[in-house]
C-alpha cells in the first residue's frame, strides 16, 4: 500500500473557457441543428448525480447489479494479467461516479498489498466528493487523487502527474454513450495515454431481450424521465433559460439491429424558449435527442479492441450473461 492517508487533489479542467461558456455554447449549438440535441455529459449536476444514484438502485435498471456482481465475485480475474506484486501502478477510473462497484476491486487490491494509487476522474466535482468520502469510510488505506474534468483534459493532467503503469477502468457502460465513430476515436485517443502492457477494463452492456433493455431506460418509477428533464432544469438554473418542463415528455427507443437505445424529449406543443437571450423554437412533437446507450455483442467488443490498438484478454460476465467487463491489453 502506497500510503495510509488520502490526498484529494481536485484538478480543474485544463480547457481555458469557463465551464458555463462551454455549456452555453454546447447547448445553443445542439439546439440550432435541424435534429436538435443536448449533450448527455451535462446530465450530471448535483440533482442529476442524485437521480442517477437512484436509477442505479431501481429494479428495472439491471446494469449496475450485473456489473456489481462481476466486481464482487471476479475482482481477482479482472486483474489477473497484472503482476500486482510487481512495480507500482495507478488505477485510473474514467467517469467514476460514486465508485460503489470499484470499492470491491479496491478492497481486493488493498488486501493483496498491491502498491497502487486510485485516480478517479469525473466531470462532476460533487460526485467525486461522494466517491472519496465513501472510500475513505470503507477502505481507509487507499491512496486517492481525484481529477475533476472532461476525460481527456484529466488524462493530460494524469500524464503530467505520474509515469507509472496504468490500469484504466471505464465502467457502467459509459462507452455505450458514444456514437459508433466517437467510440472508436475515444479508444484510439485513450491508447495514446497508455503504454504497452497497460490494462483497460471496460463495461459493455450486451444485446439481450429488447424489452428488458427498454425497461431499464423507461423505468416504472419514472426516474429516467426525471433524469432527462433535469437537464432542462439545469439549463434554466445555470444559463437563464425558461424551459417549461411540463411542455416536454420523455420517449425511449431501442433498435435491436444497431443496438442503439436512444432517449428523446418530445416537445408537447409549438413553443419558443429563451436561452441567455436567444430564442429557440420547437414544433409540436419535435424530438430533442438526449443520449444513446449502445448495446454490444461480444464479437463487436473484441473487434473494437483489435481495431484500436488493444488485444482482447478476457471477458468477465455476470451470471445472466447480460453484461461484460472486457479486459484489454495495450499493444
Ligand atoms: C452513467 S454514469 C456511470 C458512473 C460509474 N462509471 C458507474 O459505473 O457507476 C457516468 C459518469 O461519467 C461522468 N461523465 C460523463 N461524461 C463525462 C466526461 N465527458 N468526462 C468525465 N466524466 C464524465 C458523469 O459525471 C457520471 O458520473
Amino acid at each position: 500500500m502506497s500510503g495510509t492517508h488520502s490526498v484529494l487533489a481536485h484538478v480543474q479542467e485544463a480547457e481555458n473557457a469557463p465551464v458555463n461558456t462551454t455549456f452555453l455554447n454546447d447547448v445553443l449549438r445542439g439546439l440550432s441543428q435541424p435534429q436538435k440535441s443536448l449533450s448527455s455529459k451535462y446530465f450530471y449536476d448535483e440533482a442529476g448525480d442524485h437521480l442517477f444514484q437512484r436509477i442505479m438502485r431501481c429494479d428495472d435498471y439491471y446494469l449496475t447489479r450485473c456489473e456489481m456482481e462481476v466486481f464482487r465475485e471476479k475482482a481477482n480475474e479482472l486483474v489477473s494479467e497484472l503482476n500486482i506484486d510487481g512495480a507500482e501502478f495507478d488505477l485510473v477510473e474514467l467517469g467514476a461516479g460514486d465508485g460503489i462497484k470499484t470499492r470491491h476491486l479496491l478492497r481486493y487490491l488493498s488486501e493483496a498489498n498491491a502498491d497502487f494509487r486510485y485516480l478517479p476522474v469525473d466531470i462532476s466535482g460533487h460526485i467525486l466528493d461522494v466517491l472519496c468520502a465513501g472510500i475513505q469510510q470503507n477502505i481507509s488505506d487507499v491512496d486517492i487523487h481525484s481529477f475533476e474534468g472532461d476525460y481527456f483534459a484529466a488524462l493530460g493532467e494524469i500524464d503530467r502527474f505520474s509515469q507509472r503503469r496504468k490500469v484504466v477502468l471505464f465502467l457502467g457502460s459509459n462507452i455505450g454513450n458514444m456514437p459508433v465513430e466517437d467510440c472508436h476515436t475515444f479508444c484510439l485517443r485513450l491508447g495514446e495515454h497508455m503504454h504497452p502492457g497497460d490494462l483497460l477494463i471496460t463495461g459493455f452492456d450486451l444485446k439481450k431481450d429488447p424489452r428488458t433493455i427498454l425497461r431499464a431506460y423507461d423505468d416504472s418509477d419514472g426516474l429516467t424521465r426525471e433524469f432527462n428533464l433535469n437537464l432542462l432544469r439545469r439549463i434554466n438554473g445555470e444559463l437563464g433559460a425558461d424551459f417549461r418542463l411540463e411542455n416536454f415528455e420523455h420517449f425511449q427507443t431501442y433498435n435491436p439491429v444497431s443496438g442503439a437505445c436512444q432517449s428523446y424529449l418530445i416537445s408537447q406543443k409549438n413553443q419558443t424558449v429563451s436561452i441567455a437571450g436567444r430564442s429557440i423554437s420547437f414544433e409540436k412533437h419535435e424530438p430533442v435527442f438526449m443520449e444513446v446507450s449502445r448495446k454490444f455483442s461480444l464479437t463487436e467488443v473484441d473487434d473494437l479492441a483489435v481495431t484500436t490498438g488493444f488485444s482482447p484478454v478476457k471477458h468477465c460476465l455476470d451470471s445472466k450473461g447480460w453484461f461484460v467487463n472486457a479486459v484489454w491489453m495495450k499493444n
